[in-house]
């Protein structure tokens, strides 16, 4: 799952750069309940558990100072092993991890920022020939987001 600008600007300084308030309410339904994967650096720019969802944070070094709630894991081939029962996988960044889970990931959901961002983090290149895009909802500008957006979800074409 992945907010992206136009210039495929996912992160600035560690933060998301963009505020979009629609987007962040339609991540907390399409996640709560599941199991959200991210890196160490996505997880100390939320900056904590967000509630209702299993954490796993993926960490070379081990991220000693996590909170309790946390699961920190050094590998991805660990994952699978951590899910707790009934949650779905949800990657959600940043690109790091993107980049290493995305072999791995049957589903992408989208949004597309209608704006090109300033920012130091962008999205993996990836071959959209290999991905089918089953919707696309146009988000006009709400009252506290600063763009328009389009939601979009993928299927990966050889995934049933
Ligand atoms: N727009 C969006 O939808 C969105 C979503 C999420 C994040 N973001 C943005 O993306 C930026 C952060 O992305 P990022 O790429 O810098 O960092 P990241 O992917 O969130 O985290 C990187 C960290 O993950 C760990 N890691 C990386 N590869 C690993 C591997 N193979 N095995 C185990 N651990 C591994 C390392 O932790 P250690 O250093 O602890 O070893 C690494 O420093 C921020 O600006 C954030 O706001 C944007």
């Amino acid at each position: 799952m992945v907010a992206l600008a136009e210039n495929d600007v996912i992160g600035h300084d560690n933060q998301i750069p963009f505020r979009l308030r629609s987007d962040l309410r339609r991540f907390k339904r399409l996640t709560m309940g599941h199991c959200l994967l991210m890196g160490r650096r996505t997880f100390e720019s939320i900056g904590r558990v967000l509630p209702g969802r299993q954490t796993v944070v993926l960490s070379r070094s081990g991220y000693a100072h996590a909170p309790p709630e946390v699961t920190v894991l050094e590998d991805v081939n660990q994952v699978a092993a951590h899910v707790e029962s009934g949650r779905q996988v949800m990657v959600v960044g940043g690109a790091q991890i993107y980049a290493l889970c995305l072999p791995y990931c049957s589903t992408l959901w989208v949004t597309r920022v209608a704006a090109r961002i300033q920012g130091d983090v962008r999205f993996p290149s990836l071959d959209w020939s290999q991905w089918r895009q089953d919707s696309a909802e146009q988000v006009p500008v709400g009252p506290q987001d600063e763009y328009a957006t389009e939601f979009q979800v993928w299927t990966r074409r050889d995934s049933q």
